[in-house]
């Protein structure tokens, strides 16, 4: 069994564990997409509470690839300033910050982004139930510069890295999936069709920040709705952004379309339900050469280590929100998350911000 605290590196990046904060939209930025003194402090006491990589929740790169009110902006370069606050406060407290960024394309709300969301195809959305648009082409390179430009400001306030979104449904997983992508020009049909918009992002990202920065993407593997993405195509487009200069694979599933029992957040109540994407990591871990990150159900540190000897590294998300010194508590000998996965740090997320949802009961309860 490998151990979970042995440092790792992606290129000049040196990882002291191997606890990655997933990506948790924390509802914490204010109206214009900037942090909030929580969401600094949020990030960092997760750097106090040891996890070795934290990636931020979901930054949108443009106006309209908003995907949840009080979600973090990336949008525009007046960014920089603020969002250099948590790359300051988190370096401060030892630890290490990615920024993830996406387009939400069709999955988003018109109300929200104050225009008819866009997507590769013009189709109704199944999860949002919104009338998408088709992108035109310009509208795909005004995207993929987008999504340059913000990787750039990502690496200009500080971050040690920056982690592309190309799954849950969302813009990129939508332009590789069949199931949302039935253009008939090169950006669809064929899977080398569909997978070249997140190439494309790839590439000209990199040209944005350099060789040596380190660019991640979360994955997803598999859709889990009709027609959509099958595992033996995720694989292959894992190992085409691998030959590309992609630097690490963070392996996920699913979506909102996909339904409760194959979403990405699924319940965990025994060992056996833990890392339940281990063996599509361990399937894309054969193909690529860059290092493999497994996000999904972790729940115990001896689940963790047995994944370790077929992946680089684990990646928890609501575990941190109920503890966010779960490192450090693995660390002193505990063993067990205390996280139960009722999954209301959704709805406390759209209430309040990030926070959880038995924590506040168990408050209540205490308070009479
Ligand atoms: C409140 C909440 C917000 C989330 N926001 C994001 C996000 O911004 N980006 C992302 O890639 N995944 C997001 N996820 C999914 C998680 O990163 C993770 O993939 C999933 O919850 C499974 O991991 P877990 O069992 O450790 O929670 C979110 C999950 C939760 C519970």
């Amino acid at each position: 069994m490998a151990d979970i605290f042995t440092p790792w590196k992606i290129k000049d990046l040196t990882i002291p564990n191997r606890l990655v904060r997933s990506a948790t939209w924390e509802g914490l930025a204010d109206d214009d997409g900037a942090p909030t003194h929580e969401l600094i402090n949020a990030l960092a006491d997760l750097a106090e509470g040891g996890v070795g990589l934290i990636i931020t929740g979901y930054a949108y790169i443009s106006p309209e690839g908003l995907g949840l009110p009080k979600q973090t902006g990336v949008h525009i370069d007046a960014m920089v300033g603020p969002l250099t606050r948590i790359s300051d406060a988190v370096h401060k407290a030892g630890g290490l910050v990615a920024m993830q960024i996406v387009h939400a394309g069709g999955q988003t709300k018109s109300k929200w982004i104050g225009r008819q969301p866009m997507g590769p195809s013009a189709m109704v959305n199944l999860a949002y139930k919104e009338e998408v648009a088709a992108m035109s082409l310009m509208q795909i390179e005004d995207t993929i510069d987008a999504f340059a430009m913000a990787s750039a400001r990502v690496k200009a306030a500080g971050f040690d890295a920056v982690q592309l979104h190309g799954a849950h449904g969302y813009l990129i997983n939508q332009f590789l999936s069949p199931a949302t992508n039935q253009r008939t020009d090169d950006y669809g049909g064929s899977s080398a069709n569909r997978a070249r918009f997140a190439y494309e992002v790839l590439a000209t990202v990199r040209q944005a920040v350099g060789p040596r920065y380190p660019v991640f993407i979360k994955l997803s593997s598999e859709d889990f709705v009709e027609g959509g993405l099958p595992l033996e195509e995720g694989v292959a487009v894992a190992q085409g952004l691998s030959k590309r200069g992609i630097d690490a694979i963070e392996v996920s599933g699913g979506g909102p379309a996909s339904g409760k029992r194959l979403s990405p957040s699924r319940v965990v109540k025994e060992a056996s339900d833990e890392g339940y994407f281990l063996p599509n990591a361990v399937a894309i871990k054969k193909v690529v050469s860059c290092p493999v990150i497994c996000v999904g159900g972790w729940r115990s540190r001896a689940e963790v280590e047995k994944a370790l000897d077929h992946v680089d590294a684990v990646a928890l998300s609501r575990p941190f929100i109920r503890q966010p010194d779960l490192a450090n508590r693995w660390k002193a000998g505990e063993e067990k998350a205390s996280c139960i996965s009722c999954n209301q740090c959704f709805s406390v997320g759209m209430k309040q911000g990030l926070g959880c949802g038995q924590e506040l009961k168990e408050q209540e309860k205490e308070q009479g």
